[in-house]
């Protein structure tokens, strides 16, 4: 039976892979921010999962504002790296499992989520930077990954509480295939931040620390956030961490958090990270 071990939230601010891009990740404006994950990069070398499960957002990329899918699933052989105004990453292209997929994809759907299929997909920062977060730079990822896109740019953005439910159902799916696999799941994008208007810059770390303490301890809490709670209190673009409730959602009732790193500034955003394992 196919397994969610872990989960792992973090920040995929752009910036971020512009810097280990353009060798710039020993400066000292980036060296704490890699430094910090170190111990991840470990942990996930020592995990070796087998298949990712992304749950990240696109940024107007493989989506324009023609068509926003509120929760879309990546069902290609190969998600190419997209080109977000000056050339692809340079990093290895996705390769996905459109077996497992459409597997997600069946059971999600009767069990009455209803989700996009995308059969043709460009992946943009918010799935490719924590790739290189965790995996650094190798010549190929290391496993297949299965993005899950979630609208958070166009209101209205799915509910929190919408998101932990689609995980318990992902917890759900990934059970009930029968290859023997090991799964992690991510939640990415946030923590606090915003990045246009007047606010621009904001971050508000006690709102983030409180997060990522009731990941663990009152998950329930945080499903009670509403969509507007994030923006008021930790950014227009803090709405991204909806995703990471879905990642927490398909971990089951029980986990244990085994590292967290918290860091202000990258660019404009308060990067924040965990790994969480289902006990
Ligand atoms: C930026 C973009 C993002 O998508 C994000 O989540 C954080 C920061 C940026 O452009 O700086
Ligand atoms: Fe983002």
């Amino acid at each position: 039976m196919a397994r969610i071990v872990a989960g792992v939230g973090t920040s995929h601010t752009p910036a971020i892979g512009a810097a280990v891009d353009n060798g710039k990740a020993d400066q000292p404006y980036w060296q704490p921010l890699f430094k910090g994950y170190e111990p991840a990069k470990q942990w996930m070398a020592k995990s070796a999962p087998d298949v990712l499960i992304m749950v990240y957002n696109d940024h107007v990329n493989a989506f324009d504002f023609k068509m926003i899918p509120t929760f879309a699933l990546g069902c290609a052989e190969e998600f190419p790296i997209a080109d977000e105004g000056w050339g692809p990453r340079p990093v290895p292209a996705v390769k996905g499992y459109p077996e497992l997929a459409a597997h997600l994809i069946q059971s999600l759907v009767l069990d009455e989520f209803d989700m996009t299929i995308v059969n043709e997909m460009q992946v943009d920062h918010g799935l490719t930077v924590p790739l290189t977060l965790l995996f650094g730079s190798p010549r190929q990822w290391p496993c297949r990954v299965i993005p899950l896109a979630v609208n958070v740019v166009q209101y209205p953005a799915p509910t929190g509480r919408r998101c932990y439910q689609l995980g318990q159902a992902i917890r759900r799916a990934v059970q009930s295939w029968q290859e023997d696999l090991k799964v992690v799941i991510f939640g990415t994008g946030g923590m606090s931040h915003q990045i246009q208007g007047p606010r621009a810059g904001l971050t508000n770390p006690a709102f983030d620390k409180a997060f990522l303490d009731d990941l663990s301890r009152d998950p329930e809490r945080l499903t009670r956030i509403p969509p507007i709670e994030y923006l008021r209190e930790a950014g227009a673009e803090a709405i991204e961490l909806v995703m990471w409730l879905m990642m927490r959602g398909a971990l089951g009732p029980k986990v244990e958090e085994v590292y967290r790193f918290y860091h202000i500034p990258a660019s404009s955003t308060a990067v924040g990270h965990i790994i969480l394992e289902s006990r």
